[in-house]
């Protein structure tokens, strides 16, 4: 069953086109993730997920249900971990939980026990009655995530929970993620970060400009680039290459240049490395290191658009 279900929507700031034509189904039980750089439409799309914009046109089912029907049901239903922290600086741990359970529509009687369960799931128990100011990014995050999942959503969607946190902190989140989805959520994850897409999601879809430009699981969008090769050359001086030489060379297909490495995509049949050394090496750029590697969701985002991921 699908749990949710994206259908075409569209969304513009005025003259800006955040959703354009931006479709998506997520499965229940499966950890999906939201692919894609800074401005792509993530936090818009989750933003019209959790009810806070609407969409312009497009319709959008969570649960089988229409949002603009049933958001209040299917709200109950849902946590949301929002990509700017949404919690008070003044309360404590335990407050700020407990709030945001009783939004959720958490009974008072009930409210303590998932309080409590959701702290110990943070690891911020022994935080519990200290106010927030006083916490860590890492620890805000955290909090963060508790106040979006005490009242055990059947549906959790997370706006990139890792940001600009300590490495610590950041696997304790993406082990938390792995463990609610085991306990039976479905998670949509959102990141610009590829490796941690890689590493967490069952299935994904890359977007750019507000509209999804490929999707699958990490090994199918991989495939789209897996009659392509990349050969990272780093070169002392890169101004001496002429680009429109190397697109010439037989088997070639696109050059990308990015802190003095020159990176050559060529098709996997056709030996062309000989022939693009031959020419650095008489350009006169000064080869220091060759190297390839195997393609990750980055190479393909880059072949899709060509541009990267975090520029
Ligand atoms: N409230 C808003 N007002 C005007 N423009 C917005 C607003 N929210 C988002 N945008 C624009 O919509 C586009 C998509 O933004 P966003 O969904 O935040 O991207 P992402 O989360 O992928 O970084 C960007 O061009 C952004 O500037
Ligand atoms: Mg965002």
């Amino acid at each position: 069953m699908k749990v949710v279900a994206v259908n075409n929507i569209y969304k513009s700031f005025g003259d800006n086109i955040a959703l354009n034509n931006l479709s998506l189904g997520i499965e229940e039980g499966e950890i999906f993730g939201l692919l894609g750089p800074n401005g792509a439409g993530k936090s818009t799309t989750i933003n019209i997920l959790s009810g806070l914009l609407n969409q312009d046109k497009g319709d959008i089912s969570i649960f089988n249900k229409n949002i603009r029907m049933h958001l209040n049901e299917i709200k109950q239903n849902m946590g949301v971990v929002p990509q700017d922290l949404a919690i008070f600086e003044e309360l404590t741990a335990y407050e700020n939980i407990s709030f945001f359970a009783s939004l959720y529509g958490i009974q008072a009687k009930e409210r303590n026990k998932k309080t409590i369960e959701a702290l110990a799931f943070v690891g911020l128990e022994e935080k519990a009655k200290e106010k927030v100011k006083s916490f860590s990014g890492g620890m805000k995050r955290r909090l963060n995530i508790a106040c979006g999942i005490a009242h055990k959503p059947r549906l959790i969607i997370m706006d990139e929970p890792t940001i600009g946190i300590d490495p610590q902190s950041r696997n304790h989140i993406l082990n938390s993620i792995k463990v609610l989805n085991q306990k039976g959520a479905s998670i949509i994850y959102t990141t610009h970060y590829m490796e941690e897409a890689e590493a967490l999601c069952d299935r994904m879809a890359i977007i750019d400009k507000g509209c999804v430009i490929a999707s699958g699981t990490a090994e199918s969008l991989r495939d789209i680039i897996s009659d392509k090769n990349t050969v990272f050359i780093g070169l002392r001086d890169i101004s001496k290459v002429d680009e429109s030489i190397l697109l010439n060379i037989k088997g070639v297909e696109d050059i990308y240049f990015k802190d003095g490495v020159l990176q050559v995509v060529s098709k996997k049949e056709v030996i062309c490395l000989d022939k693009v050394i031959a020419y650095l090496a008489e350009a006169g750029a000064s080869i220091m290191d060759v190297k390839t590697k195997s393609p990750n969701l980055e190479d393909v985002f880059l072949n899709l658009t060509g541009r990267s991921l975090r520029d």
